[in-house]
């Protein structure tokens, strides 16, 4: 049985450990430390995924914001996410996912932006951040920059480019 859940604090080394091995370094693990550890954090959407109480998958969405010309937007960024290699291509990805969403939504978030694997979050309504007249703050390939409207068309009329917050300039 999968359970999906907010982190708690006897989580954080499986965290580090399920990061480490997914990505094969450090970065990431360190990411999700120096967020934990910043304004950006929220609690509600550090997820994790449990397999027979053993916790094998993680997610994370914090804030950060959209520069535009009249203001700035706040939005939400998904990273990183990571299952353990053993328990990959078994759907735990995924279901972290659409849970993280529904989570999103729940808890009063407009929109979500990730930079990623152009095959896989697609699948859950994520489309080309181009598309929707948002531009990455650095060169990205086009395909691999996305957002996804938690509020139906939360982002129209909005265009500028995503800043993301001071951790992930720390890593
Ligand atoms: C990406 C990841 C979180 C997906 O978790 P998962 O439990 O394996 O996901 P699911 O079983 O629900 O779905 C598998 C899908 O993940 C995607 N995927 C997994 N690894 C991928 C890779 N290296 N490149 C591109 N897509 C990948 C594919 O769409 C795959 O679908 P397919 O089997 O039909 O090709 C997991 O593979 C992982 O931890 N990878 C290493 C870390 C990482 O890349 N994190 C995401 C950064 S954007």
């Amino acid at each position: 049985m999968i359970t999906i859940r907010a982190e708690k604090k006897e989580d954080i080394a499986q965290i580090t450990t399920i990061n480490r091995e997914a990505f094969n370094g450090e970065a990431e693990a360190k990411l999700i430390q120096l967020i934990r550890e910043s304004d950006y954090f929220l609690p509600n959407l550090s997820l994790v995924a449990e397999v027979d109480g053993k916790v094998v998958g993680h997610i994370l969405f914090s804030e950060i914001s959209i520069e535009t010309n009249s203001g700035v937007v706040p939005t939400l960024a998904l990273a990183p996410m990571a299952v353990l290699p053993t328990y990959q291509k078994k759907g735990i990805g995924s279901l972290l996912v659409k849970e993280g969403l529904k989570r999103c939504q729940q808890q009063g978030h407009a929109s979500v932006i990730v930079l990623g694997h152009a095959n896989f979050y697609p699948k859950f309504g994520f489309v080309k951040a181009s598309l929707k007249g948002i531009k990455p703050p650095f060169p990205v390939q086009d395909e691999a920059f996305m957002a996804y409207e938690v509020v139906p068309d939360a982002l129209k009329g909005i265009s500028g480019t995503v800043k993301y917050s001071k951790p992930f300039s720390q890593i």
